[in-house]
C-alpha cells in the first residue's frame, strides 16, 4: 500500500479516505503484534517528537510518549506549560518554531479551536492534532473506530449511539466525520437540548447522507444500538457553572442500562470519565474503554508516528 502519511499533518478526522484508514489500521495491527511479540523495535530511532500539551491529558499524551519510546525515538515533553516560556507570554508560532528546529514532529493539544492549524501554518514539520479546544481530535477518533472495526470486523451497516456534551465533545466531532465514510450507517445523536451536535457538523453528515436522529431520551435506543458511546458533560467548556451542575449526570450509564442494551453491542468512552460510567460496568464484557479502547490509542499512535515519519 503507498504511504500517502508521510511528512504529512494530521489536524482534522475529515481529511481521511478509506484507503488511508485501511493502511493505518493494517499498520496498527502491526504494531500490536511488534509489542505484543517484542515490545518494539528501532524504526524511529534519531527521530524526536514534541509533545506540546496546553492542556491536561493522560491518555494522548502517555500513548504518544510511549509509542515514540517503543519505536526507539526520543521525545520533549511539555505537558502543561508552566514551565516553559509559555509562562513568559511566547506566542504560539515562536513556541512551535523553536522546537520545530529541535525534533521532527509536533504533537499539540490547545484549548483553541484551530490552533492545530495555526501551528501548522508556522513549521513544515508535521504536525498531529491531539485535540484542539472543541474543535476535533483525530487520532482519538482513529482509535475509536479502529476499536469498532476490529470488533465488529465491517463498519457499514452499524447503528452508533453517541451520549453526552455533543456540542463540546471533539472526539464526537472527529468519530462522526470517520464514520461518515461508511454508509449505510445509523448515527443517533442523544443529548440536553443545549448540548446537540454543532449545525455545521449535522449538514455535513447530512450532505453525506448519512442517516441522523437526535434524541435526548438514551432509553428506547439501547435495543437497537451496536456501538454506545459515551462522553463526558466537559464542565471546562461551561461559562455556567450552574448549567454544569444541572447536567453533569444527565446520563448515567449503569449495570441497570446495560441490561437493556443489545447483548452483541459495544460500550465505549474517550475517558476520562467523571461519573457517566458507574465502575461496576467495568467487568461487563461489553465494556471496551478499559479493554481494548485505550490500548489501541498507542497501537494508533505508533502507527502514524511510523507512516509519517518513515517513508
Ligand atoms: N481521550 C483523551 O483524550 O484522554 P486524555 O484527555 O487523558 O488525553
Amino acid at each position: 500500500m503507498i504511504n500517502n502519511l508521510y511528512g504529512q499533518d494530521i489536524l482534522s478526522a475529515g481529511q481521511f479516505d478509506r484507503k488511508s484508514l485501511d493502511l493505518i489500521f493494517s499498520t496498527a495491527d502491526r504494531m500490536k503484534r511488534l509489542v505484543k511479540s517484542k515490545g518494539g523495535s528501532n524504526l524511529l530511532k534519531g527521530k524526536i517528537m514534541t509533545a506540546l500539551f496546553y492542556e491536561p491529558s493522560s491518555r494522548t499524551f502517555g500513548s504518544f510518549i510511549t509509542s515514540m519510546q517503543r519505536l526507539g525515538g526520543g521525545f520533549i515533553p511539555l505537558q502543561g506549560v508552566t514551565y516553559s516560556s509559555v509562562s513568559k507570554g511566547e506566542t504560539l508560532p515562536d513556541t512551535v518554531r523553536t522546537f520545530a528546529s529541535y525534533s521532527n514532529v509536533i504533537v499539540i493539544r490547545h484549548p483553541e479551536v484551530g490552533a492545530a492549524k495555526m501551528a501548522a501554518d508556522f513549521t513544515e514539520l508535521p504536525v498531529i492534532n491531539a485535540g484542539d479546544g472543541v474543535g476535533e481530535h483525530p487520532t482519538q477518533a482513529l482509535l475509536d473506530l479502529y476499536t469498532i472495526s476490529s470488533h465488529f470486523k465491517k463498519l457499514s451497516g452499524l447503528t452508533v449511539t453517541m451520549v453526552g456534551d455533543l456540542l463540546n465533545g471533539r472526539t464526537i466531532h472527529s468519530i462522526s466525520k470517520l464514520l461518515s465514510l461508511y454508509s449505510p450507517v445509523t448515527l443517533n445523536f442523544v443529548s440536553p437540548d443545549i448540548l446537540k451536535l454543532p449545525h455545521e457538523l449535522m449538514n455535513l453528515l447530512l450532505e453525506r447522507k448519512v442517516t441522523v436522529h437526535e434524541y435526548e431520551k438514551l432509553d428506547e435506543l439501547l435495543s437497537k444500538t451496536d456501538v454506545l458511546y459515551v462522553t463526558r458533560i466537559q464542565k471546562e467548556r461551561f461559562t455556567d457553572l450552574k448549567s454544569y451542575e444541572k447536567l453533569k449526570h444527565f446520563y448515567v450509564i449503569t449495570p441497570d442500562v446495560m441490561k437493556k442494551l443489545k447483548k452483541s453491542a459495544i460500550l465505549m468512552h474517550p475517558l476520562p470519565r467523571v461519573g457517566e460510567i458507574t465502575i461496576d460496568v467495568d467487568l461487563d464484557p461489553r465494556a471496551l474503554y478499559v479493554r481494548e479502547q485505550m490500548a489501541n490509542g498507542m497501537y494508533i499512535r505508533m502507527a502514524l508516528l511510523s507512516l509519517i515519519l518513515k517513508k
